[in-house]
């Protein structure tokens, strides 16, 4: 075993080619202070394997379990079970504001005001909440842009509030593409159509960070060229929020929404997010699917049939939400508080740089292409690679033969996402180092 090597590791069978090789990934995590923070989740074991645990590539996907999320949701089944209905208004954290605890986490890890974020429900639900509002067609301005590879639940989503409004959705949804050969968007493309065509465009809907390219857009840009054209921008936010620092109100985004089980690492299913900019979300005369969670705390439990909705974006929500769910959000969110974004990205450029250098050095023997933008800021911690085919075997072999957890998305992607609160380099020499095995070996 190498000197540093993790405990219970067995010697390799092939040597390493890769830069540096072992040692030097076990001492870029020896020199890396914030290499602390993966001690704060519980990684998966990998039982009789090579390495003690799994290098969990997948955070794309669902995030790891943060140790403090147990704790969380234990107190509250506590709560529940010492107090019952008092748990509403009554114990360290009454359940019916509880939402609050998140209020100045949720903005600052957007880049927005307190009064800006709510958690709340799951996303494609907050889509289409925020779509109620944001999506008014008129005979002349009635497109909704979103990109060709978008996430197949967005594309269901508009098309269905183009339907909902009775508009042919194969009129009103326009699928950005990117030019012959390219995997993609430029942005100024995505300008220039808006420039073009943005008297027709009703809302501009993109995911921030791509699910399967991993590009990352450029938010302000796209944002100011869609309210030029007078358009509303709103954006995904899936694989964006916990992974990129953003700035949503600076940017002057109109809306935004987000999961919370990727990056957030808020649990399987968690509650997600919602951002409105404030010049809206303190317009209570805007058009909205209202709830009595909406309604202002001080006459929610007067039981009126009046709704009356703060000026911000708390009035969005409808319904009480699920307190077990919102625990392990509370105190993620309270993790990325703590660390700060700026510190996360310095450390996810610097993870995510190494896995694309181990990617080009070992060219030669691992027929996969980066598909990914190549310029670090246009991209987040993801690199998605192009394989010849069968990306689902190659990723369950990964698993199995590697202990590296990947996902793909069949035919030819798959998808390595370096997360900078849990992976280490020596995670992702593994995933290069295993992508050559298996290159090697067959
Ligand atoms: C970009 C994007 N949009 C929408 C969704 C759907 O999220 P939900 O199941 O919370 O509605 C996902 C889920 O992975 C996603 O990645």
């Amino acid at each position: 075993m190498k000197a540093g090597a993790p405990p219970g590791r067995r010697a390799a069978e092939t040597a390493s080619t890769l830069a540096g090789g072992e040692d030097l990934a076990l001492a870029l995590d020896r020199d890396d202070p914030l290499a602390v923070l993966r001690a704060e989740f519980a990684i998966p074991p990998w039982p009789g394997g090579r390495y003690p645990e799994l290098a969990y590539f997948a955070g794309n996907s669902l995030g790891l379990m943060p140790l403090a999320a147990r704790e969380a949701v234990e107190e509250e089944l506590e709560h529940w079970a010492q107090l019952a209905l008092d748990g509403h208004f009554g114990g360290p954290r009454p359940w019916v504001p509880y939402q609050e605890l998140m209020r100045e986490t949720s903005a600052r890890l957007v880049g927005a005001r307190v009064g800006e974020t709510v958690c709340m429900n799951t996303l494609t639900v907050n889509l289409h909440l925020l779509m109620a509002t944001f999506y008014r067609p008129t005979a002349e301005r009635f497109r909704i842009v979103i990109e060709d590879a978008a996430f197949p639940s967005d594309s269901y989503a508009v098309a269905s509030q183009a339907v909902h409004h009775g508009v042919d959705p194969s009129r009103a949804v326009v699928r950005l593409r990117p030019r012959e050969g390219k995997d993609t968007l430029r942005t100024e493309d995505v300008v220039a159509f808006l420039e073009r065509e943005g008297a027709s465009v009703a809302l501009v809907l993109l995911g921030a960070v791509n699910y399967l390219t991993g590009q990352l857009m450029d938010l302000p840009e796209i944002t100011a060229a869609a309210r030029a054209a007078g358009a509303v921008a709103g954006w995904d936010l899936a694989h964006a929020a916990g992974n990129v620092p953003l700035s949503l109100h600076d940017w002057d985004v109109d809306w935004a929404a987000w999961c919370s089980y990727k990056y957030l690492n808020g649990g399987p299913g968690a509650v997600g997010g919602a951002f409105i900019h404030e010049r809206h979300a303190r317009d209570v005369s805007l058009p909205r699917l209202a709830g009595w969670w909406g309604n202002d705390l001080a006459g929610r439990f007067r039981m009126q049939p009046e709704f009356v909705p703060r000026p911000d974006v708390e009035s969005w929500q409808v319904s009480n939400p699920p307190i077990l769910s919102l625990a392990p959000v509370r105190v993620s969110l309270e993790l990325f508080d703590r660390v700060g974004m700026t510190a996360l990205r310095e450390r996810s450029l610097r993870l995510t740089g190494y896995l694309e250098k181990l990617l080009d050095d070992a060219a030669g023997e691992i027929a996969a292409e980066v598909v990914t933008p190549r310029d670090p800021s246009a991209r987040g911690c993801q690199l998605s690679l192009r394989v010849p085919s069968g990306a689902k075997e190659l990723a369950a072999r990964l698993r199995a033969e590697e202990g590296v957890v990947c996902d793909e998305r069949e035919p030819n992607i798959v998808r390595l996402a370096p997360v900078p609160l849990y992976s280490s380099f020596h995670d992702v020499w593994r995933a290069v180092e295993g992508l050559r095995r298996l290159a090697t070996a067959s």
